[in-house]
């Protein structure tokens, strides 16, 4: 379904008109495209206080293809360097770097702020670093034009280059408002080309037949994996024409079948897996007082336990390689509740419990990651059959002013999976623009 008023505003009298009206002003979102794969402009990497990761971050970021420089009129991005932030009174460095540059940032581009692991026993520490998150959110909410800001909290450079790779990109465009952690990885991973970083990487999705799932078996076949789609077997034909467009494989396939892990297990044979996104999800939607329990158990069967069960299974079978990854997807109704969506809900908060308990066991046993994206409001099939005023409402209430597109699901999905990503783990990162829901 076409977003008919960003395409007003696109045109002279409709900016005119919104404007006058005081309207939202969504601006067209910059991504990621063969001819234009980077950010293109200067990087204006500023430290306040002092930084533990000067010469090593200079280095990361000169590899993002912007160019570092250290005054700049229109910068592309902005990084901040504040993990040496250790007391309030610091904070104000931050203010004093940002507060002349703000305005200068250009359309689409990317203000980046580092902070350093939140302290668990010094609590001077503790505010000022989690006192980046405010700001960070609230400076989303005030960029415009296409601009996003993002708080990363690393406790060393190169662990994090996958992540300011991908956020210093366009592959990042409706990310915003988040926190990231990244935390160390020994030894660091990386990928052998940075611009196929999945080559040699075999990736399964489910739910993979179109939507979000079929981006994303996209975007990971671009990056360089062999790929096995999955959708229940009623989908077949839309499944192998996916595949068959991938030069990937069709595993029809019903994930609350009892015995799917095996299944998916013996379609992969001979090869292992590597990435394991769970995608597939459906909604039944009704008020709690109106909702019979066929309405219930389905939602949480697809949404929850095929993917407990799936991922136990994968893993006790040591089909998910060491070095694997984990992706599932929560939703933004998960973490704020919507009314008909108490069982939906219910199923993507349980999957945000899932990935932070997982995490950490299936890193120590398995040297598997595990995280998820929550989606905001996404345009694909699920959402065009929203009434139209809720659908409005929810394409414009973000920082962006827009809905996203399958494939910004799609890039944050490829950013998890990356071999560059091992220090990125039991994170929820949300792909909706900054919604003002659940924020
Ligand atoms: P969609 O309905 O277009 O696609 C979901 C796919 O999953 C379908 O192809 C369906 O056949 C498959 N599927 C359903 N049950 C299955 C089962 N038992 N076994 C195998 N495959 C099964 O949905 P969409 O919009 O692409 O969403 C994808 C994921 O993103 C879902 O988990 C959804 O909850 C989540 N999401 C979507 C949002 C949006 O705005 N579209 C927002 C937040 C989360």
């Amino acid at each position: 379904m076409a977003d008919r008023y960003l395409n007003f505003t696109g045109t002279a009298p409709g900016r005119f008109l919104t404007r006058r009206l005081g309207l939202p002003q969504p601006s067209p979102l910059r991504r990621w495209t063969p001819e234009h794969p980077y950010l293109e402009g200067e990087l204006l990497l500023l430290t306040a206080g002092e930084s533990a990761h000067g010469p090593e971050l200079s280095t990361v970021l000169s590899r993002t293809h912007l160019d570092l420089a250290a005054e700049s009129s229109s910068p592309a991005a902005v990084v901040v360097d504040a993990t040496g932030i250790s007391d309030v009174p610091a904070l104000s460095e931050v203010h004093a770097a940002l507060h002349p540059v703000v305005r200068s940032v250009a359309e689409n581009g990317r203000v980046v702020v580092l902070g350093a692991p939140v302290s668990p026993s010094d609590h001077h520490q503790a505010a000022a670093q989690q006192a980046l998150e405010g700001f960070v959110r609230s400076l989303g909410k005030e960029l415009g034009r296409g601009r996003t800001a993002t708080l990363v909290r690393m406790s060393s450079a190169a662990a994090a280059e996958s992540t300011l790779r991908f956020l210093l990109s366009p592959r990042s465009a409706y990310v915003s408002g988040q926190v990231i952690e990244v935390g160390e990885t020994e030894p660091p991973t990386t990928p052998v080309d940075w611009d196929r970083p999945l080559a040699g990487r075999t990736a399964l999705v489910t739910g993979a037949a179109r939507g979000i799932g079929a981006a994303v078996a996209e975007v990971l076949a671009r990056d360089g994996a062999r790929v096995v789609v999955l959708d229940v077997p009623s989908a077949q034909a839309e499944l192998v024409r996916v595949a068959d467009r991938l030069g990937g494989t069709a595993l029809p396939l019903d994930i609350t079948a009892d015995d799917a892990g095996d299944r998916m297990a013996s379609a992969l044979a001979p090869a292992d897996l590597d990435i394991l996104v769970h995608n597939a999800g459906i909604t039944r939607d009704r008020r709690l007082a109106n909702m019979p329990s066929d309405r219930w158990d389905p939602v949480l069967d697809v949404n929850l336990t095929s993917v407990l069960r799936t991922t136990d299974a994968l893993l006790k079978s040591g089909t998910l390689n060491r070095g694997g990854r984990v992706v599932a997807t929560a939703s933004i109704a998960g973490i704020a509740g919507n009314v008909g969506q108490t069982n939906y809900a219910a199923s993507k908060a349980g999957i945000i419990g899932l990935v932070r308990s997982l995490a950490p066991v299936a890193s120590a046993e398995h040297g598997v990651t595990v995280n998820a994206v929550a989606p905001g409001f996404i345009e694909t099939k699920m959402t065009a059959a929203v009434p139209l005023f809720i659908r409005e409402a929810g394409r414009r209430m973000n920082s962006l002013a827009q809905g996203g597109l399958p494939v910004d699901v799609a890039e944050t999905t490829a950013w998890f999976a990356s071999p560059g990503s091992g220090g990125v783990n039991g994170q929820v990162v949300r792909v909706c623009g900054q919604s003002l829901l659940g924020s």
